[in-house]
């Protein structure tokens, strides 16, 4: 089994370093944030995935997992480094390298010779190169690693992924990675650095075009009186389609998509390719959010606008997840409010009292509250943002006796809509 240093313990670095721990590899995870180390050394998970606590707690009874501050300490007698910081987008929609760049320049003296270091982090294609640069230590392997893991199913993701890549030129090295996987049933594919990189870009270039396509079909639906969820399910028949990532919604969004489509049209217009489909995909998805939000506002009596508001149930960008970031519930927020329609919000994820919310987005004037039916009184219009199964068991009888008009704007299609057509409620949903 292999000593292996984690840089950076987010979504990903957290998750790698659990589920290599629970492969029975030595894991030293590394972060910058003290109060984080010490929270996680106390067994406590700073983020909401699935199995992650058991796995953490786990890892750190068997002593397979340890935390620490400083990504040095964790790499001085390693033998492979994950880097898995963040790489935020930048201004000109560009990824910007430089926590890559600090965690591999502060690794870079206390490398054991003939160590790997990974790169998790979904990075430019090129960044291997640029690592290696900066590491400046001819004895050490840069290797190309990307992750493939979901918000909410990142540790089923790793520990039962579809494939494994690995872009190294270095064979050595390549099969030495593909050893860490060596009790995961998946096909490992090894190709060049620049190939793997490309391939988590396209990978996830690819699922927003599917869902951009499928959020227009289902537009296209809206206008002919298609059911979009018939048309879905029978283009899903077609093995070449295939069935999963074919939900319509208000829009796709989380910490990858929109960042990662950006950062490809511009790795393409650096390389000196015009690739303005993913300009289309990223505006199809613009157009949802504002879709979305007049559907709001069209159920609202426009004599009562100013006096009513709106409930939103979900806000995360997802179900099964507390992520805030780039969530489609709250850009079809934004829209609503510059209306100038009050919202009131609630999300099993986000707890009222906490300030996450407010801390995330400062500048939304959001009232949150602690359960559903809290957020839908006096409301004229409930509008269900994310898909949190809670949702589908809400008592319509209640949400009928205490809301002041009885619409539904149900943007992930996730009712059945005689349910609430039975008590007298306008149902909108998405395609249908
Ligand atoms: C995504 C990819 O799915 C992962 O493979 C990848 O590793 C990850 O980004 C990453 O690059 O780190 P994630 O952002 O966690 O994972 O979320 P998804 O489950 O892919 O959902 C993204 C968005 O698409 C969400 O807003 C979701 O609601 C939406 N979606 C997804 C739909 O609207 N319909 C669907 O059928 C599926």
């Amino acid at each position: 089994m292999a000593t292996i240093a984690i840089i950076g313990t987010g979504y990903v670095g957290l998750t790698t370093g659990a589920c290599f721990a629970h492969l029975g590899h030595e894991v030293i995870c590394a972060d910058i944030d003290e109060r984080k180390i010490a929270r996680l050394n106390a067994g406590e998970i700073p983020i909401v995935e699935k199995g992650l606590d058991r796995l953490v707690d786990e890892g750190i009874r068997s002593g397979q997992l340890r935390f620490v501050v400083g990504a040095a300490e964790a790499s001085k007698n390693a033998e492979f480094h994950y880097l898995c910081v963040p790489t935020p987008q930048g201004e000109d929609g560009a990824a910007d390298l430089s926590y890559l760049e600090a965690a591999a320049a502060e690794i870079a003296p206390v490398l054991p010779t003939n160590s790997i270091v990974v790169n998790k982090s979904t990075v430019p294609v090129g960044s291997t190169r640029v690592v290696g640069r900066v590491l400046n230590r001819p004895d050490v392997t840069v290797v190309s690693n990307p992750e493939f893991l979901r918000e909410g199913t990142a540790v089923q993701d790793f520990l039962h992924p579809d494939r494994v890549v690995i872009g190294s030129r270095d064979t050595e090295a390549s099969i030495r990675v593909a050893g860490l996987y060596a009790r995961i049933a998946a096909p490992i594919m090894v190709t060049d650095p620049v190939s793997a990189e490309t391939i988590k870009y396209a990978s996830n270039a690819f699922l927003a075009a599917k869902l951009s396509f499928v959020n227009a079909i289902a537009t296209l639906c809206e206008a002919v009186g298609a059911d979009v969820n018939d048309v879905v399910l029978g283009m899903g028949y077609d093995s070449r389609i295939g069935r999963e990532f074919l939900r319509p919604g208000p829009g796709w969004g989380g910490s990858c998509f929109p960042k990662d489509t950006r950062a490809l049209a511009n790795i393409a217009k650096e390389a000196g390719y015009d690739f303005s489909f993913l300009d289309q995909v990223l505006k199809v998805n613009d157009d949802q959010f504002d879709r979305t939000a007049q559907k709001v506002l069209d159920a609202i009596d426009p004599t009562v606008a100013a006096s009513t508001h709106v409930a939103f149930l979900g806000l995360t960008f997802k179900a099964g997840t507390d992520d805030l970031r780039e969530s489609p519930s709250i850009e079809v927020l934004r829209r609503v409010l510059a209306a100038g329609v009050k919202v009131k919000a609630y999300d099993p994820a986000v707890m009222a009292d906490d300030g996450r919310l407010a801390r995330t987005y400062p500048d939304l004037d959001v009232e949150l509250t602690s359960d559903p039916y809290a957020a839908a009184e006096g409301a004229s219009v409930l509008a269900i943002m994310t898909e949190w199964d809670e949702f589908v068991e809400l008592d319509f009888d209640k949400m009928a006796e205490i809301m002041a008009r009885r619409s539904i704007v149900d943007a992930r299609n996730l009712l059945e809509p005689t349910i609430p057509r039975r008590r007298g409620f306008v149902y909108r949903g998405v395609g249908r």
